[in-house]
């Protein structure tokens, strides 16, 4: 019997026909896995959290990726800073994953122990001549944006970087997202490739008939969607859009908010972003089922509640901020099928719960979107490892922007030498 030669990964991208899906083994194997993660979650800037994980100074917030783990810091300046979670001394692991709080950063293992700015402070049993001063802990590059804590654990972090901060810091001024803090947080484990999660999130053909709490506020026409066949009705629903959102983006801009959409996706973008200040349907205030404020301290010094959906996505997270909360979720890779979701709902610092806003109200609408989008995830990962899955065609309508994220995932590869 003749080998099987396998495809490599750059093989198996260069073979995907635009505008198809990509072929299952890009989501099934090990070794394009351990690829993926290389290049997308180590080689470029992704998002790691928000600046209310860690609200005091001690507090820390250890998160892994891959093989890689960081730890982030609220140091007694009250800066965020972020480090390798790597001994000095013999390597050992400084933090577990999760939240903790400290006053110093103690290594379990022969205590060497470090200051909140990184610098080793005590080492004992190392002779008079050790010199403390080179072995502080290694810093990650970091950029905090609004309260987004993006991180690249490569030396050469990508310089679009700026494009990103530069666009998003004016939009997300109005909002003071760093004087928030986090009114709820769930994790989930999505049994599926971390690039069928993206994919998921990157079209809402399929939202109509699987969300309907994140329907009562999100309009699909948000993203260009614009069926082919269209009805009277749909038509007519099309027209309405498009004078709602005429007026609301004239309106924002008027009160100063910066809201057209920018998209850094293609071509010469290594860190790849979309936003917009979305409509939202209904009362138009925010992505609750009633449409209506869940919490009613608004933002900042906020004085309307009709602000739409500020979002935002990167190859590794997508965030929702209205006027009077935000839901930041970001995904890790663990494993060919198996991909984390963290979500954060964030609310003003000083809103009080049972006062200003309830917990279920603020959370029902993506809590539930959520858990649809983790069955839709599985059903399609499993449907990709079955020998007789073959790639289909995207809808040219509502799937232009998951076509766009495999051409920017093979153009990466192909900029990595994959
Ligand atoms: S490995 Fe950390 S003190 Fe020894
Ligand atoms: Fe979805």
């Amino acid at each position: 019997m003749s080998e099987v030669q396998l495809k490599t990964h750059g093989e198996l991208i260069r073979s995907r026909q635009p505008g198809h899906g990509m072929p299952g083994e890009l989501f099934g194997r090990q070794d394009v896995f351990d690829t993926d993660v290389e290049v997308f979650f180590h080689k470029h800037w992704i998002l790691v959290g928000v600046t209310s994980d860690v609200p005091e100074p001690g507090d820390v917030s250890t998160v892994d990726i891959g093989k890689a783990s960081i730890v982030i810091v609220r140091d007694d300046d009250e800066n965020v800073r972020t480090y390798r979670n790597v001994c000095r001394h013999r390597g050992a692991r400084l933090k577990e994953a999760g939240k903790s709080t400290v006053g110093m950063l103690v290594c379990p293992y022969h205590q060497w122990t470090y200051d909140l700015d990184g610098s080793l402070r005590h080492a004992t049993h190392m002779g008079k001549d050790f010199d403390t001063s080179c072995r502080s802990l290694i810093p990650v590059h970091t950029k905090i944006i609004g309260t987004h804590i993006f991180v690249c654990l490569d030396n050469n972090a990508p310089q679009d970087i700026a494009k990103l901060e530069e666009t998003m810091i004016a939009r997300f001024a109005p909002y003071d997202l760093q004087n928030t803090k986090i009114a709820f947080e769930q994790e989930i484990i999505e049994h599926g490739n971390w690039k069928l999660v993206i994919e998921n999130n990157r079209e809402c053909y399929h939202c109509a008939a699987t969300h309907p709490e994140l329907t009562a506020s999100f309009l699909p026409e948000d993203f260009g969607f614009c069926p082919d066949n269209l009805s009277e009705e749909s038509l007519l629903a099309l027209e309405d859009y498009k004078s709602r959102n005429a007026a609301c983006q004239a309106s924002w801009e008027q009160d100063g908010f910066v809201s057209s959409a920018v998209e850094w996706l293609d071509k010469d973008a290594v860190t790849q972003f979309r936003t917009q200040q979305l409509v939202i349907a209904g009362n138009g205030e925010s992505q609750t089922i009633s449409t209506r404020v869940a919490s009613t301290k608004l933002f900042g010094n906020l004085q309307r509640r009709d602000l739409g959906d500020v979002h935002l996505w990167t190859h590794n997270s997508w965030t929702h901020v209205m006027s009077d909360h935000a839901v930041v979720s970001y995904i890790i890779p663990l494993a060919p099928d198996k991909t984390l979701v963290r979500s954060k709902w964030l609310v003003h610092a000083d809103a009080v719960e049972g006062v200003d806003y309830d917990v279920k109200d603020l959370t029902e609408v993506w809590v539930a979107t959520n858990t649809q989008d983790k069955h839709l995830v599985e059903i399609t990962h499993e449907g990709t490892q079955d020998p007789a899955y073959s790639p289909g065609l995207f809808s040219p309508f509502t799937e232009t922007y998951v076509d766009q994220f495999s051409r920017w995932y093979a153009a990466r590869l192909n900029a990595h030498g994959v």
